[in-house]
């Protein structure tokens, strides 16, 4: 079990997800500000410039606070990304610390990235991914699992985080309806090293969607959260009652052809992601605010599962 040395001294176990449409300058800066590693997928920005902008200015506004925890971009290595060898070599310019990789593990990716010592992670939802990520010689696979946000998996983490600790050494994180600091001692007491939050952080001041989009994020409970291939190709989790804001019947909906990113980013502009995390989610408050609650939080927990390791004491027999 490890957490990279390069991220320093992390004030939590956890990483800031990367999110389209929703993570941005301020997300990423206030997080990481606040001890926790924060990231953004670089195709939230349309262009290449764009990408490099945004780069320079969360470089720009993090380097007064050494203590900050690293930031990280994800990118989509994918044939349908065009943009995907522009984006590494501003990647490669900048030095960026960490890089996910999502839709494909590219030992070529990985040895840009380590070119200057940087890390990569790559986001898997089954073994079989898993260990082609191990082959290309990644840092961290992130075990996206039941009931994440955006492209889920179907599995359990009980069954995929021990199995790709079988023959993985590195980083695991975990992904999947993780919103509590409580919750993520969970995720290292069964095995993981991070935990890895998307939904939880789209709830806060900062994420760049709508305030009609939070407002469903936190009134939502899990039953509203739709696992379908219906809206751009790849098996994603979608708030039920945004695909019926937009007109469509979420029991009847039409199954389109393979993964198109321009599908994709059109679908999800409309119909709204979200993981099964929502049911812990009522509040929307400031991510520094969130990354203190959660760092209370995990504490707590950790504290009370060591004082207390046999609590099915409790429980009358
Ligand atoms: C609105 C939304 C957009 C997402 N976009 C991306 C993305 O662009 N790239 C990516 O690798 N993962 C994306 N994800 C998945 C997250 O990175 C992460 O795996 C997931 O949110 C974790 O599960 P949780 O939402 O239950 O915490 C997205 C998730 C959400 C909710």
């Amino acid at each position: 079990m490890s957490i990279p040395d390069a991220f320093g001294r992390l004030r939590l176990p956890a990483v800031a997800a990367p999110m389209f449409l929703t993570s941005g300058p301020d997300l990423v800066v206030e997080v990481c500000r606040s001890g926790v590693v924060g990231t953004f997928p670089a195709l939230n920005q349309r262009t290449t410039a764009g990408f490099v902008d945004w780069l320079d200015e969360i470089g720009a506004r993090l380097e007064p606070y050494p203590e900050a925890a690293p930031f990280g971009v994800n990118l989509i290595v994918h044939r349908s990304n065009p943009r995907l060898e522009a984006d590494l070599e501003q990647v490669v310019v900048h030095k960026v610390p960490l890089v996910i990789t999502s839709l494909g593990a590219r030992p070529d990716v990985v040895r840009a990235v380590h070119s200057y010592g940087g890390l990569v992670f790559h986001d898997v939802i089954s073994r079989r991914h898993a260990e082609k990520a191990a082959e290309a010689g990644v840092d961290g696979i992130v075990a996206v699992c039941a009931g994440a946000g955006g492209h889920a998996g179907t599995l359990s983490p009980f069954g995929l985080i021990p199995e790709i600790r079988s023959f993985f050494d590195g980083t695991i994180l975990l992904s999947g309806a993780i919103s509590t600091g409580a919750q993520i001692a969970a995720a290292r007491i069964m095995g993981a090293d991070m935990a890895y939050m998307g939904t939880r952080f789209l709830v806060t001041k900062e994420a760049l969607v709508s305030a009609t989009q939070k407002d469903m994020t936190v009134v939502a409970r899990s039953s509203d959260i739709l696992y379908t291939p219906a809206i751009s190709g790849v098996a994603a989790n979608f708030l039920r009652p945004s695909i019926v804001a937009a007109g469509l019947d979420p029991d009847n909906l039409t199954i389109h052809g393979a993964l198109d990113m321009q599908n994709e980013a059109k679908a999800w502009k409309t119909v709204w992601s979200a993981g099964h995390g929502v049911a812990a989610i009522d509040d929307l408050p400031g991510a520094a605010e969130l990354c203190d609650r959660l760092v209370t939080e995990y504490a707590v927990a950790m504290a009370a599962a060591a004082s207390d390791p046999y609590s099915i004491r409790t429980v009358r027999l």
